[in-house]
């Protein structure tokens, strides 16, 4: 199939650019499972911008600064914070039904953030900007959305009919779930959206889908690759043995809510950080992880229930459901929380105009690494910077359309040499392990030594798959495990390199932040 753009990815970041692009061409958004799948239909606590009077942009990109510990690009900060109202004006104009006070937003606070500046639909925000951008997306009759099709790799100018040593990027090849072939879809541009890769870790609250494929398949096509190490890990993921990832937003403790060890009943926070609850997520992750590694404990408490009954209710609906549901009334109870994976600062390195290293290849929201986050991403930053780097990719593709050639003639994709798989144990097993060994080795808190550890693990296991990958026809849980294996080898080879601790990167081994900050760029 040719479109004008090919868009992998149908989250926050890949409908906005679609949305804006096809007021002048023709897009596909390909999907790898339902359209909704992706972290953005997940998404609690909100979107932050400036919106409160009395609080000004500096603030905004004061705080943004301060989480990232220095590493962040100024310019992407300023250039993300300013373009936040408009972009907040824009999915209200969409039809996301924010919650108002009046005529006027109402701003839930979160860690990090000195202001109240975060716009919301209730507990439940990512839902309702989702179905806005994909209402609209299936109206446009320039837009063709794709469910089921996974993208195995980007198109570039080896394959075509023609071989030719130009590193531009002309599509991707994807596997059509339901027919179990491999299509080609070629485009004068390509925007990778296509998330994070939080399932690299045992414990995450991305979806089952955020294993790495945008950044792998980039660096395969000789894109470097930036900041992996910085791995963010929300501290408040429900502990409960049946459901193991469902988030307990920021909010809740921007609203007052109060973390306590459930052996002695202590509120611990305050004697770890003069901002106690509020403060960024890495230093009260690392609180809670030490709490229970140092009590032996399965979990700490996360307590709202000193606030009145409806206050609880009606800032955190679908909260309160859920947890009833499991036996847990957040009204009259604290709730058990432990750290989980959550967000991946690092990606595929773009510039201002979200354009990679490879000519004709742009890439949008957590796939990338823009310089927004530097070493610790300010909450409720990230569905921000999907929209406007959204945006951005789309308005420097129209702007530039007639320097991008069309594709040339492509290889179909050959399938003659490869065999059904006769082993799908291997993958299974592969994928337990790299979690595993991930979360244990590659964690919260680092040794030089456990890293080591992790490393000669993910040697073996990347020639392990990569033979494995050479002999089967591919399916969507070989194609996510090849792409987990990459993700995960580049983490740790980052992690590696940097030796301090800095933001979300934490190592016993060097413990002190170095006087200059250096961003890790990785160099396929
Ligand atoms: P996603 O929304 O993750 O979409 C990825 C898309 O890529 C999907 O459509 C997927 O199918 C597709 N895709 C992936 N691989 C392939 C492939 N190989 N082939 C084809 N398609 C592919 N951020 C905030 O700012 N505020 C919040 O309140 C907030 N809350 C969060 C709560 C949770 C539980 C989680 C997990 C994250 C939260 N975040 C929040 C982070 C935020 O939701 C994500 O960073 C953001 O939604 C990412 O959007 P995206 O468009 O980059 O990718
Ligand atoms: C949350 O609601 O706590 C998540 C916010 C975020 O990840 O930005």
């Amino acid at each position: 199939m040719e479109a004008d753009v090919l868009i992998i990815g149908s989250g926050a970041a890949g409908l906005t650019a679609a949305l804006q692009l096809a007021t002048s061409r023709k897009v596909v958004v390909l999907a790898k499972g339902s359209i909704s799948d992706g972290a953005t239909a997940w998404a609690q606590g909100g979107i932050a911008a400036v919106l409160e009077p009395g609080d000004n942009f500096a603030n905004h990109i004061e705080d943004t600064m301060v989480a990232g510990a220095g590493l962040n690009n100024r310019a992407t900060v300023e250039f993300v914070v300013e373009n936040a109202p408009v972009a907040i004006e824009r999915l209200a104009k969409l039809g996301v039904p924010f919650n108002l006070e009046g005529n006027d937003w109402h701003l839930t606070r979160e860690g990090g953030h000195s202001h109240r500046r975060i716009v919301h639909v209730d507990d439940a925000t990512g839902w309702a900007v989702q179905q806005a951008l994909e209402t609209a997306a299936r109206a446009h009759p320039n837009i063709i959305l794709v469910p089921d099709m996974v993208a195995v790799d980007l198109i570039s100018g080896r394959h075509q009919e023609r071989f030719s040593t130009s590193g531009r990027i002309h599509g991707a090849y994807a596997l059509n779930r339901k027919t179990g072939q491999v299509e080609t879809f070629t485009a004068r541009a390509t925007i990778l959206a296509s998330g994070g890769a939080g399932r690299a870790y045992l414990y995450s609250t991305a979806p089952r889908g955020a294993t790495g494929d945008g950044i792998a398949m980039a660096w395969r096509a000789g894109c470097r690759v930036s900041n992996m190490e910085f791995m963010q890990f929300h501290p408040t993921c429900l502990y409960n043995l049946e459901v193991k990832n469902f988030l307990i937003t920021e909010a809740v403790r921007g609203e007052g809510g109060i973390l306590k060890n459930p052996k002695t009943g202590h509120r611990y926070m305050p004697d770890y950080d003069e901002r106690a609850e509020l403060a960024p997520r890495d230093i009260i992750a690392r609180a809670n992880d030490a709490e229970i590694k140092r009590d032996g404990l399965d979990y700490v408490h996360l307590d709202i229930s000193h606030k009145p009954p409806e206050f609880v209710k009606t800032h955190f609906p679908n909260i309160y459901e859920k947890l009833l549901g499991l036996g847990i009334d957040i009204t009259r109870e604290p709730i058990p929380v432990v750290p989980a994976q959550h967000y991946t600062c690092g990606g595929v390195l773009v510039d201002i105009d979200g354009r990679t290293d490879a000519p004709g290849l742009y890439a949008a929201g957590e796939v990338m690494q823009s310089g927004l986050h530097g070493a610790n991403r300010l909450a409720s930053n990230s569905l921000l910077e999907c929209f406007v780097f959204g945006d951005a990719c789309a308005r420097h593709i129209e702007a530039h359309w007639d320097s991008l050639p069309p594709p040339p003639p492509i290889q179909h994709w050959d399938a003659s040499r490869v065999t059904d798989s006769d082993e799908e144990v291997v993958i299974a097993q592969c994928w337990r392990e790299i979690r595993q060994f991930m979360w244990n080795f590659v964690g919260i808190v680092r040794t030089t030594k456990r890293l080591e550890r992790a490393q000669h693990r993910i040697d073996l296991l990347r020639s392990e798959v990569g033979d494995y990958y050479s002999h089967f026809r591919v399916t969507p849980d070989l194609i996510e495990l090849r792409n987990l294996v990459e993700v995960a080898a580049l983490i740790i080879r980052s992690a590696l390199s940097r030796h301090e601790s800095r933001g979300l990167h934490f190592t016993l081994d060097y413990p002190v932040m170095a006087t200059t900050a250096i961003d890790t760029i990785l160099v396929p």
